[in-house]
């Protein structure tokens, strides 16, 4: 017999509501799996749905719930997620690309009007890839360089890449943060790992136990890797050259002070769409 995805739309999302997902996230994971196993739009997954799946696919659905009771991210389960105009295939090396991280994004275009000009870009910490890629979608003339200290992520950062044809302007390192890069770009951005380490364990168990601890550990306070970074970049910013920050809510402050210390100038931040400041972008002088 074959079963109706309005069917199994309603038990799934039951199913996870018990293992403790919210309901309207619960609804939203469940359309996206079904959604996959069908091959159409999650438009069309709702209770009411009509369509049929193939014992095949209902075993692969099954399988896919388990695996989503457990808490892992539906974005990890599918092994793809978009951010900006992309899609993105993931690994376990890399971080979930997020909506909020969207707001750099906007920052860095707001700045370049002449979306024509041939930018030089640098994304530390590129994970997917997802930051240089955006940008690179938007920019065609610019080109840039991704870096990452697992090798896993800079290998899915170099595939989406070349799956999403821009092969040939991004380029991507495995290093640790600017050690052994000589260059000076016209923008550096990064979203680095922010979370205080005491703070991890405590977390949704989506992201505890599923996301890399690499890119969420930002030392004890959070801050390590912009207090790494703020008294170096200014090496590698060409004359006028702009950094963007990702930052942690109630982090703004303390990076905008590193980068202050750093000699840096123009100091902004910006909220995201939920409100929380989620930038600190500033420029060389
Ligand atoms: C918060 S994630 C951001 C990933 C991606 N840019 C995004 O916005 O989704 C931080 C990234 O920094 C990388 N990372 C952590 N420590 C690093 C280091 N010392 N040098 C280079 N990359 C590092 C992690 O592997 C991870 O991919």
């Amino acid at each position: 017999m074959t079963a109706r995805a309005g069917d199994l739309f309603r038990r799934a999302v039951g199913q996870l509501a018990a293992a403790g997902i919210d309901l309207r996230d619960a609804a939203q994971d469940v359309r996206h799996l079904l959604a996959e196993c069908l091959e159409v739009s999650p438009s069309r997954i709702h209770g009411d749905a009509a369509l049929a799946l193939s014992p095949e696919r209902e075993a692969r659905f099954a399988a896919w719930l388990e695996r989503r009771r457990a808490r892992e991210p539906v974005q990890r389960i599918l092994g793809n997620w978009e951010f900006w105009t992309l899609e993105l295939d993931l690994n376990a090396d890399t971080l979930v690309p997020r909506p909020d991280s969207e707001t750099l994004v906007r920052a860095v275009l707001a700045d370049c009007p002449d979306r024509a000009r041939p930018l030089r870009l640098l994304d530390l910490g590129t994970g997917s890839g997802c930051l240089l890629l955006a940008l690179l979608a938007e920019l065609p003339e610019a080109k840039g360089l991704g870096i990452d200290k697992a090798p896993g992520a800079i290998a899915a950062a170099r595939h989406n890449a070349q799956r999403l044809g821009m092969g040939n302007r991004a380029e991507f390192r495995t290093a640790d943060w600017l050690e052994g890069i000589a260059d000076r770009f016209d923008a550096i951005v990064s979203n680095p790992p922010y979370i205080p380490t005491a703070e991890i364990d405590d977390l949704a168990p989506e992201v505890s136990r599923f996301e890399p601890r690499l890119a969420l550990d930002g030392g004890p306070d959070g801050l390590a890797p912009y207090r790494h970074l703020a008294p170096r970049i200014g090496d590698h910013l060409l004359p006028g050259g702009r950094v963007y920050f990702e930052v942690g809510q109630g982090q703004a402050r303390p990076v905008a002070d590193l980068l202050r210390d750093a000699f840096f100038v123009n100091i902004q931040t910006e909220r995201d769409l939920g409100g929380i400041e989620r930038l600190v972008r500033a420029e060389k002088d």
